[in-house]
């Protein structure tokens, strides 16, 4: 993937093993960004590692991984038949019920690392793992996600094609306003998605995990 500073990769159950590393890397990644930046104190654990009861075997990981330094994005997709932080923590930002079903993930911990983050503008890195969520529910024939976030992802993903709907009333979080959405998984969404951020192709490491460094 020349054209790109990184791919991102696909870590579920049956290939975690090869990625034990990464996995723990982005655990304390995680740490470091939502609870030493952004103070969310409940998630603080005092071996430094960010893992919540929602990070079990059916949890899939997309990192986006730099050659010679590892984890510099990631996102957490999980199936919502499981349990997930919105059915099981915000269940009342959804006036009709959290939607369920094999088509639907759950979508939590969207990061990149502050160095790779935009200025006054998204950054290519988030453009990157936004594609690569895309593409990745695409392939594996996903048709929408859900999120508990802050109220303006609501316009930032509109302006994606990624078609959000507010799925009950916004609630606070501290000094949050956050909502619950869901999100449509379409090939024009990614094709939005691509041109919004000058991407041109997949974003998903094509190689065994082997061959990654
Ligand atoms: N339109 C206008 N401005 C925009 C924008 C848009 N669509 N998207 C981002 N921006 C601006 C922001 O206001 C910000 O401006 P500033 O430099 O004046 O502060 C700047 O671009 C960077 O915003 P950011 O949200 O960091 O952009 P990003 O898309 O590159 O990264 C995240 C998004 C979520 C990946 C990144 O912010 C992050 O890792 N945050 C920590 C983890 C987190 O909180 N995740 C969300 C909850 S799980």
């Amino acid at each position: 993937m020349p054209h790109l500073p990184f791919a991102v990769h696909v870590i579920d159950r049956f290939n975690r093993n090869a990625y034990t590393r990464e996995v723990e890397q982005h655990f304390r990644i995680r740490h470091d960004i939502y609870v030493v930046h952004r103070q969310w104190l409940d998630l603080a654990r005092p071996d430094g590692r960010e893992v919540d009861p929602f990070d079990t075997d059916d949890a899939i990981y997309l990192l986006g991984l730099e050659q010679g330094r590892g984890v510099v994005a990631g996102s957490r997709l999980i199936p919502t038949e499981k349990s997930n932080l919105f059915k099981n923590l915000f269940p009342h930002l959804a006036a009709n019920g959290v939607p369920v079903g094999h088509e639907i993930l759950e979508w939590t911990r969207f990061f990149v690392v502050p160095d790779l983050r935009g200025v006054q503008k998204s950054s290519l890195a988030a453009g990157i793992m936004l594609c690569a969520i895309q593409e990745f529910c695409l392939t594996r024939l996903k048709t929408a996600l859900i999120v508990v976030c802050e109220d303006f992802w609501f316009d930032r993903l509109s302006a994606l094609g990624w078609q959000p709907r507010r799925l009950g009333a916004p609630g606070r979080d501290g000094a949050a306003v956050i909502v619950g959405l869901q999100i449509r998984i379409d090939p024009e969404a990614l094709e939005c998605t691509r041109e919004y951020y000058g991407i041109a192709g997949s974003c998903l490491w094509s190689g065994r995990p082997s061959e990654r460094i």
